[in-house]
């Protein structure tokens, strides 16, 4: 196996809307889409319709959810061994895309929350033969800062997306990842830094770097994303597309960085590609639905 993703499952309930409701008020949506989504199974996704072999450690509910989310998984090639069932609701996520292709989401973690230290014992024989472990904040985060804890243990790098934003996240429990991946917001939580202009977000991501981080990739929507590490700082500017659907944006950028990464080595090509993989994920709608595939998106790594 190339990569672990240790993290959440959600199914997407997609509202395309022309405005949000006032207080009290109902409206009719135009569209609507039923996915499979959650930041932690999106981002295996994406690494998996890239080519790597991924090792999904995740948990679903005892309700209807649940076979179809397993069946997504088996349909693109996972082994669902360590997709758990748990007794009571799956992980879901109502989003609303405006007409500005902007998302907002809420999510009830349900079976997410369950996702325990325990489970990752269980696992921990195949998650120690992988070469990268990728984690989110969508899952218990004793359950974050076990993994962590783990990697290091196997001397395996851990990718940490910091998302969502939790102020309850502990910055010395998360400074041994080799990979912190926060987007403007995230960054802005966890260091309590402002973030408005481009020497203030170097500036935040550096804290970062201070506080044992080895590589921070921010991850800055359209505008691109900016690397730090020790030795020095490089910027990735935006590609130019038309936007119809950003939900998944970043999740698409870190699956594809995982792939890129784990078969190169090499963090500029993955910042480069992935910053092109996650523009086109835009131009179409949905969160894993608009992931393409290496053939499609031309990738032969
Ligand atoms: O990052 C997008 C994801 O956030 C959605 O798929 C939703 O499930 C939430 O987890």
């Amino acid at each position: 196996m190339d990569i672990a993703v240790i993290g959440s499952n959600n199914v997407d309930l997609i509202s395309y809307i022309d405005r949000m409701p006032e207080d009290g008020e109902t409206i009719e949506a135009p569209d609507f889409q039923l996915g499979s989504g959650g930041k932690g199974a999106n981002q295996a996704m994406a690494a998996r319709r890239l080519g790597s072999e991924v090792l999904m450690i995740t948990r679903v509910g005892s309700d209807l959810f649940a076979d179809n989310t397993i069946k997504n998984f088996e349909d693109n090639g996972f082994d669902t061994k360590y997709v758990l069932r748990t007794e009571g609701t799956s992980g879901v996520a109502p989003i609303f895309v405006d007409k500005e292709s902007n998302n907002r989401i809420i999510i009830i973690k349900g079976a997410n929350a369950e996702l325990s230290p325990a489970d990752i014992d269980d696992a921990a024989e195949d998650i120690a033969a992988c070469k990268l472990i990728v984690l989110q904040l969508e899952i218990d985060i004793e359950t974050v800062y076990y993994a962590i804890e783990f990697g290091t243990k196997h001397g395996i790098p851990v990718l940490l997306n910091p998302a969502p934003a939790d102020p309850n996240l502990d910055l010395d429990r998360v400074k041994d990842c080799t990979y912190l991946m926060p987007n403007e917001t995230e960054l802005a939580l966890l260091t309590g830094m402002p973030v408005e202009s481009e020497e203030e977000i170097e500036a935040a991501a550096r804290k970062l770097l201070d506080a044992g981080i080895k590589d921070v990739i921010v991850t800055l929507g359209s505008r691109g994303a900016l690397w730090v590490n020790g030795e020095a700082a490089k910027r990735y500017q935006g590609e130019k597309v038309d936007a119809v659907d950003t939900t998944g944006a970043g999740d698409a950028f870190i699956g594809c960085f995982s792939h890129v990464l784990v078969q190169t080595g090499d963090i500029d090509t993955a910042i480069t590609i992935a910053n092109r993989y996650a523009a086109d994920s835009v131009t179409r709608r949905g969160t894993q639905t608009s992931f393409a595939t290496a053939e499609e998106f031309g990738l032969e790594i």
